[in-house]
């Protein structure tokens, strides 16, 4: 069981306070915080180890890419990944999904082929795919979710067609907090001959994986939500989907030969790592999986679990609130909207007098918002350190907000 005030010890900005209070941070869907383990290595990365990577002889930049591709290893095992060569380090989903939209998709997708996608993917794994729509004439097939935010994965399976090309799905939506069946989706979708890609960017916070068994062609994650510096990141590509995709993006390291007549490419993974990465941040992003892994993911998920059942109860005494995304095993995210004229921005201004930091706004899922026919949510995320006790200064701040606005 996780003891969360030893926790909480280990992140220093937990103990600031905000506008007079103490800081209750309830936005790790945006970004997480840091344990003083991942400030640590940043600096002595920095102050004693730093150079560049893969490229020198020399003492400091043999350590630096002994530190550097380290990582890829503990990425490999928080992935549940035995081949470690299957694993790109990167800047984030972002760039990981765009590799793949570039590298993978573009090539071998056609004017009238599809991908199937779910109506509550984040902007990351969709605008990508609407470049193929733009450029190349892909079209884009929608799967919504029922009214509790579920996603059946049938009607996944049941999207995909002769023309269907890749399924992108997400594995935890960082809106409504739902968990999404992704084996069944990538068991049906390969039975159809379909690859899938996952967008890990939120489910790798909150639960163990383990990518092996599950069988995805692509997963994203990235470093920032991971208590892991921003500008860190990685994606899973699965070693025959490596063999066919191309290079993203060209420069040193992903290199072995260049003339002026011809280029001979590194092999993969670096083949997909051009140019100076970001070292420190992925040096960082190692420290923060391994401090995670040092808590353990089976204890994380069970503490966050018993926050989502006290959020619940609590929240659901709110008779003028409305939370989206009610189905039952889902991750300890909230977006919620107070009955009446109260806009989600005004309220989590009210909610931050408080010290209560939440998100406000699209959270970056347009087709989600249409869906649900919403401008704004406001939304409580809850990480490894969160309390009970930060539920109820939510709940205090919210009713502070509904006696405003109400
Ligand atoms: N994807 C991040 C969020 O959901 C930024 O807030």
């Amino acid at each position: 069981m996780l003891d969360v005030q030893k926790v909480r010890a280990d992140f220093p900005i937990l103990s600031r306070e905000v506008n007079g209070k103490p800081l209750v941070y309830l936005d790790n869907g945006a970004s997480a915080q840091k344990p003083q383990v991942v400030i640590d290595a940043i600096t002595c990365a920095y102050a004693e180890e730093y150079a560049n990577v893969h490229r020198g002889l020399h003492y400091l930049s043999n350590l630096a890419t002994e530190k550097y591709e380290g990582v890829r290893g503990i990425i490999a095992k928080f992935l549940g990944v035995a081949d470690e060569d299957q694993i790109i380090l990167n800047s984030g989903t972002t760039e990981g999904i765009n590799m793949v939209a570039y590298g993978w998709a573009m090539p071998r997708m056609e004017m009238g082929d599809e991908i199937v996608l779910s109506v509550m993917e984040h902007h990351a794994n969709i605008v990508p795919w609407h470049f193929l729509r733009e450029r190349q004439g892909v079209a884009l097939k929608w799967v919504d979710v029922d009214s509790r935010g579920a996603l059946d994965p049938q009607k996944v399976i049941d999207a995909i067609g002769p023309k269907t090309k890749l399924v992108a799905v997400t594995h935890l939506s960082n809106v409504l907090g739902t968990k999404v069946d992704v084996k069944t989706i990538i068991d049906g979708a390969h039975a159809k001959g379909v690859p899938v890609l996952v967008d890990g960017s939120q489910a790798a916070v909150h639960m163990p994986l383990n990518l092996d068994e599950m069988g995805a062609d692509f997963y994203a994650i990235t470093g920032h939500k991971l208590y892991g510096p921003s500008g860190s990141g990685a994606i899973y590509v699965h070693k025959d989907r490596l063999a066919e995709m191309q290079p993203f993006m060209g420069g040193g390291d992903m290199i072995r030969e260049v003339s002026k007549d011809a280029v001979i490419y590194n092999d993969a993974p670096m083949k997909f790592e051009a140019g100076t990465p970001g070292i420190v941040q992925t040096i960082g992003l190692g420290v923060a999986l391994d401090y995670m892994m040092g808590l353990g993911m089976e204890n994380i998920a069970a503490h966050e679990d018993r926050l989502r059942d006290y959020a619940v109860d609590r929240l659901g005494g709110l008779n003028w609130l409305t939370v989206q995304g009610t189905t039952p095993d889902k991750a300890a995210i909230f977006s919620f909207t107070l009955d009446g004229a109260a806009h989600a921005h005004d309220v989590s201004t009210i909610l931050d007098k408080k010290g209560v930091a939440v998100r406000a706004g699209q959270h970056c899922c347009g087709p989600l918002m249409e869906h649900m026919q919403i401008t704004a949510t406001c939304r409580a995320s809850f990480a490894a350190y969160n309390t009970e006790a930060e539920v109820d200064a939510l709940i205090d701040a919210l009713e502070l907000a509904h006696d405003l606005f109400g």
